[in-house]
């Protein structure tokens, strides 16, 4: 079977690469000249652990391709995967744009029957305006749209795609049925079938749950601190309840990336449009936005005056194991701080540069964590490194100015940083 994906970005080329290690004929489509020409040289243009090997194994065996053309990939693929940006319109609405670029080039050199399959996270009905469009522009050629939610994780998305807790599939006949199932045969997880409409909102419920879940421990770890109790050890208790789970109940400086921030923005607008108003979700977003602020506030009760002091920041991606700032919540703290008038100096495993919007107020960028805690009023840690876990404690006091570390992630033991004679704060521990 011959795929064919559009779009060559985090979704776009990990699904690609974990198709043609399925064995698939897979054609990775941009219309980034650069990107696609980097690609070709076996660069891969964002971190993300096992991701080179993959590609580089795959297009050994001649099953991954790259190209810069849809022309090519609708003439020799079955099945064209529509996998580019959703980004966050100024109103809160996904922005559609990129995708009806797509759907048009699709019918421009439609020929024979084509499943085109949406893999982008879109609003409710975009399948639909697919297919109207194609039908407009392609009049009287065989094909079908399907919906195919991507769940992968950045710094997992390997692993979450090989090995996927579920594939949905929303479709609408029988003949694409029949070639998602064909396509899916090799993956060993279960296969849920729906209309086109329910796959979609799959997708944008998920990720709301998951936000959800993350801003109701978050306002948990307030009412923590504020009672005396440990986030940890209630996130611990209420997990351990099968019908709750486990998952996502990390108390922390709140969601950030590219998808639960936006998508939980976009599922709100979707849902006042078709007439009902969310106000959930609302919360969802305000509880997370705020989450920072009460970190900020942390920071600023520990040093009193903000202004002129040095602040060491360990992290800066919006998770671990990925070198995506995009939404980072550690990046949105860091700009508040010098708002404040704090000197920064961060070390992050994976991000080396970022230009911040105020050209006055920039971030220090060291090379090690030790160089980011030097001569520091205190230390920060905002995202979950593993090699921050791993820091020597004591060569650590000896170079900070004053021994303080205010953790956002709950990463560190108290017990261990306190007998060192570290001041330690956390979130929603006492
Ligand atoms: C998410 C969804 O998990 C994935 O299914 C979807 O396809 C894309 O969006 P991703 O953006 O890679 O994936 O990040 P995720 O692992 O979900 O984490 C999102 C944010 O929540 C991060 O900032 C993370 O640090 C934070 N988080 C996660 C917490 O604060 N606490 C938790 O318990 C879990």
């Amino acid at each position: 079977m011959k795929l064919a994906i559009v779009g060559s970005g985090h979704v776009g080329l990990v699904s690609g690469a974990c198709f043609a290690e399925k064995g698939y004929e897979v054609l990775c489509i941009d219309n980034d000249k650069k990107k696609i020409a980097t690609l070709k040289k076996g660069v891969i243009p964002f971190y993300e652990p096992g991701i080179n090997e993959l590609v580089l194994t795959n297009r050994r065996k001649g099953r991954l391709k790259f190209s810069t053309s849809i022309k090519e990939g609708i003439d020799n693929s079955e099945i064209i995967f529509i996998a580019v940006g959703t980004p966050l319109g100024e109103d809160g609405s996904a922005d559609l744009s990129y995708i009806e670029n797509v759907s048009y080039e699709i019918a421009k050199y439609l020929k024979d029957y084509r499943v085109i399959v949406e893999k982008s996270t879109v609003p409710v009905k975009t399948g639909e305006r697919i297919k109207t469009l194609i039908s407009k522009y392609a009049p009287g050629k065989e094909f079908d749209v399907v919906s195919n939610p991507e769940f992968l994780q950045e710094g997992k998305a390997i692993q979450t795609t090989l090995f996927p807790d579920r594939i949905v599939v929303g479709v609408e006949t029988k003949r694409a049925e029949g070639v998602m199932r064909k396509l899916y045969a090799p993956f060993k997880a279960p296969l849920i079938i729906t209309n086109l409409v329910s796959a979609e909102l799959i997708k944008h419920a998920s990720n709301s749950f998951l936000a959800l879940k993350i801003s109701y421990v978050n306002a948990l770890a307030r009412i923590c601190e504020l009672s005396g109790a440990d986030i940890t050890q209630v996130a611990y208790g209420i997990g351990l309840d099968k019908r709750i789970g486990p998952d996502f109940l990390k108390a922390g400086i709140g969601y950030g990336g590219y998808c639960l921030p936006k998508d939980v923005a976009a599922f709100a607008h979707i849902s006042e449009q078709l007439g009902y108003n969310f106000n959930l979700l609302k919360e969802i977003q305000k509880i997370n936005v705020t989450q920072r602020d009460w970190f900020v506030k942390k920071v600023e009760k520990e040093l009193w005056v903000v202004k002129g002091k040095k602040i060491g920041v360990w992290g800066l991606s919006f998770k671990a194991d990925t070198d995506d700032t995009r939404e980072s919540p550690a990046v949105e703290i860091c700009q508040r701080l010098l708002e404040l008038g704090a000197h920064i100096q961060v070390y992050d495993p994976q991000v080396h540069k970022l230009q911040l919007s105020d050209a006055k107020h920039q971030i220090k960028f060291c090379r090690t964590p030790y160089e980011a805690a030097k001569g520091v009023h205190c230390l920060l840690l905002v995202t979950e490194w593993n090699e921050f876990k791993q820091a020597d404690f004591k060569r650590l006091k000896k170079i900070m100015l004053h021994p303080t570390i205010i953790d956002g992630r709950n990463m560190f033991d108290s017990t261990m940083l306190q007998r060192l004679g570290f001041t330690y704060r956390s979130v929603g521990r006492n």
